[in-house]
């Protein structure tokens, strides 16, 4: 029996890599955007907002499993967007991607994402819920983003980078398993200062100035220097923030 899988979020940086592995005989995989399908695209491509709602029906009808990749940081962030999905939605496993520490660390991405988490959980769906670290790409970003600047600056703390791919790999490996419930969550396989991870950056892309790790007030950032945002007994990944620089400079 052939098996639909829709990946919401599926041009996004880890959804992107999640359509594209779960591929294979006996499965049509759809993916879902705001964006018109492009040219050649191996996907079963359905166009919908989870904002407005628009689309979001004809996507869902007849998934098996939703992989729900999508994330948007305006208007009640991930909450509101999976209300919709849920709403929409007959009987699929939901497979749903979060972050380590959200509990813990009050930023408001953060709380809509643990809003979202109860919503799956009170949805009477199947679901499964992989919590993961920060990726390499947006650990590297911060620093990026800063490179007009004569002085990088970072929030005083650590990060445990993980490898979009093999955050991927876990998804795919749970979108094809059983509904788990909230499954061991993943990190990368190094805990660094994120002092460190900027020289590391600055260093692969040959620029050389100072990095001065500032301490901001509040819970959230305390939370972030305590190490909330870490799971050190979950060093799974095993691409190291250089491998991952090396592929790129
Ligand atoms: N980045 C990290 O370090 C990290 C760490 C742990 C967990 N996560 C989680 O991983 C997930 C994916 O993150 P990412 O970095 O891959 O995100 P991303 O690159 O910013 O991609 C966001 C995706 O969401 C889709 N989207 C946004 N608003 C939408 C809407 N209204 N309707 C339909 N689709 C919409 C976008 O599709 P279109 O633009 O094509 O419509 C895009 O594919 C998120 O839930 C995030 O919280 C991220």
């Amino acid at each position: 029996m052939s098996e639909t899988i829709l990946v919401t979020g599926g041009t996004g940086a880890l959804g992107r890599v999640v359509a594209k592995r779960l591929l294979g005989d006996g499965r049509e995989i759809r993916v879902l955007s705001r964006k018109p399908a492009p040219v050649g695209t191996p996907y079963a491509w359905r166009t919908g907002d989870l904002k407005t709602g628009a689309g979001i029906a004809e996507a869902t009808e007849g998934a098996d499993t939703i992989v729900h990749c999508a994330t948007g940081a305006s208007g009640g962030g991930d909450a509101a967007t999976t209300r919709r999905l849920i709403e929409a939605t007959r009987g699929a496993h939901l497979v749903y991607i979060s972050i380590v520490g959200i509990e813990k660390i009050p930023f408001l991405y953060y709380n809509a994402k643990l809003a979202t988490e109860r919503l799956i959980q009170e949805s009477g769906l199947p679901w499964t819920i992989l919590r993961a670290t920060q990726f390499h790409d947006l650990v590297a970003g911060l620093t990026k983003a800063q490179l007009r600047l004569p002085v990088t600056f970072t929030l005083k703390g650590r990060f445990q980078p993980v490898d979009v791919r093999e955050v991927a790999d876990r998804l795919v490996e749970l979108a094809l398993g059983q509904p788990s419930g909230r499954v061991p969550d993943m990190g990368g396989p190094e805990v660094r200062d994120s002092t460190d991870l900027a020289r590391t950056y600055l260093a692969a892309v040959g620029r050389d100035k100072p990095v001065v790790a500032i301490s901001l007030p509040g819970k959230a950032a305390r939370a972030f220097r305590a190490g909330a945002n870490l799971t050190p007994e979950h060093a799974d990944g095993k691409v190291t923030f250089e491998q991952y620089l090396a592929e790129r400079h």
